[in-house]
């Protein structure tokens, strides 16, 4: 009697320890999607009400980016005490880029993002560009949050943008100049389409975001539009943005964003520096008859390549490579983003071009006459 009376006491405990630890489970994980909900309306709110989503934990979380305080800032702007003015290197659809100067002395251009341009650019550029590092990608040194104002620290790159260069009058980009350039351009650009995670598709690849150092090494600039298409994807249907004039015709019609999007953009680029003109103020019609016109006459063998020269070059240039780079810069430029060779096959040519360069310079050491933009002269003289 009394075992079956203990036997029936240690089931019921049993049976309520049960109930209770089941209660337990059910209310924690009713508290578990309370904090989820409450959480995520809470980024809903923010993000209406536009305010970022960047917080100084997550950007310090994402990389070994600096932080730069207000202060900073400020103090790297004003660099030049004798004066109160800031010093403009120029502006830009984002913002205005100062020159600065860091307690260290180091020389930075600072852009100061406008406060009502989307933070995703701002978050794009600092999540991109922190984690990836090449001699020809400008580097992002830090970053700068205060209230509603942001700040992207660069490397200064001291000569200006590629379209200063080109277009200037008052002195003519060499064609040794040119093709460096160009070989570091398809250097950079290549580090990106071969990342570790997948290619990194730049989206805005033009003269002004090809800004030149001293000696006049390329780097790829403003990675705001930045996207990253997957190793198991060949491409990604994304907001179409870029630059028109620049932009991959195929893209612009259904927003299939592929790696041959940067390539059709680059051919433009080549095309620009091959011709000296400026694509970018032909109408579409016009340049895609520039193009269209010089591939089919090239095709069929009807046409000196050379009619597509920059006069201002005086044809101080390597024929047979200046063919084989308009070769390929209308394959780059070709409507179907399938007929465009990959950035290893550009390179391959810009290589090529850049060896015959080097070798010629060194049968022809002896420096001609002053004034003319002649081949023979130094590929590293900076110009004035
Ligand atoms: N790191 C830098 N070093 C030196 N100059 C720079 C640097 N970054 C930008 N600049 C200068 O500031 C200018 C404005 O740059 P920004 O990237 O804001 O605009 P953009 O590329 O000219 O135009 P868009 O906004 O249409 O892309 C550039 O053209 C360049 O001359
Ligand atoms: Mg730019």
């Amino acid at each position: 009697m009394r075992l079956r009376e203990n036997q029936n006491s240690l089931s019921d405990s049993v049976a309520k320890a049960a109930g209770s630890v089941l209660i337990a489970v059910v209310i924690l994980i009713l508290v578990l999607i309370l904090v989820k909900f409450v959480t995520r309306s809470k980024d809903k709110g923010r993000r209406k009400a536009g305010k970022p989503l960047l917080e100084s934990q997550e950007v310090t979380a994402w990389s070994g980016l600096y932080r730069f305080s207000k202060y900073e800032i400020q103090n790297a702007m004003n660099y030049n005490t004798s004066t109160s003015e800031k010093t403009s290197l120029g502006r830009g659809s984002a913002g205005q880029v100062y020159k600065g100067v860091l307690p260290s002395g180091q020389v930075v251009a600072i852009k100061h993002i406008h406060q009502g341009h989307t933070s995703d650019s701002f978050h794009r550029e600092v999540e991109g560009l922190s984690r990836i590092r090449h001699p020809n990608l400008v580097c992002l040194f830090g970053c700068c949050i205060n209230g509603p104002d942001r700040y992207l620290v660069y490397e200064f790159c001291s000569a200006g943008n590629l379209a200063q260069h080109l277009l200037r009058k008052e002195s003519v980009l060499t064609w040794e100049r040119r093709v460096k350039i160009l070989r570091g351009c398809a250097l950079g650009l290549r580090y990106l389409h071969h990342y570790i995670d997948g290619c990194i598709v730049h989206r805005d690849i033009k003269l002004t975001n090809i800004l030149l150092t001293e000696e006049l090494e390329p780097k790829l600039s403003d990675f705001g539009l930045a996207k990253m298409i997957g190793m198991e994807e060949s491409k990604v249907f994304t907001e179409v943005r870029g630059t028109i004039g620049y932009m991959d015709p195929e893209y612009m019609s259904n927003a299939k964003l592929t790696c041959g999007s940067d390539i059709y953009s680059f051919g433009i680029v080549i095309l620009q520096l091959l011709s000296g003109q400026k694509v970018i103020e032909l109408d579409l019609d016009a340049r895609d008859q520039i193009t269209r016109k010089v591939a089919k006459d090239v095709s069929l063998g009807k046409r000196p390549l050379l009619d597509f020269e920059d006069p201002r070059l005086h044809g101080d240039l390597n024929t047979e490579d200046f063919e084989a780079i308009l070769q390929i810069a209308v394959l780059c430029v070709a409507k179907s983003s399938k007929g465009r060779p990959t950035i290893d096959v550009v390179l391959e040519v810009l290589e090529k071009a850049w060896k015959n360069t080097v070798a010629h310079k060194k049968t022809r050491p002896e420096v001609s006459s002053p004034g003319a933009s002649s081949y023979s002269h130094s590929i590293d003289v900076i110009p004035t």
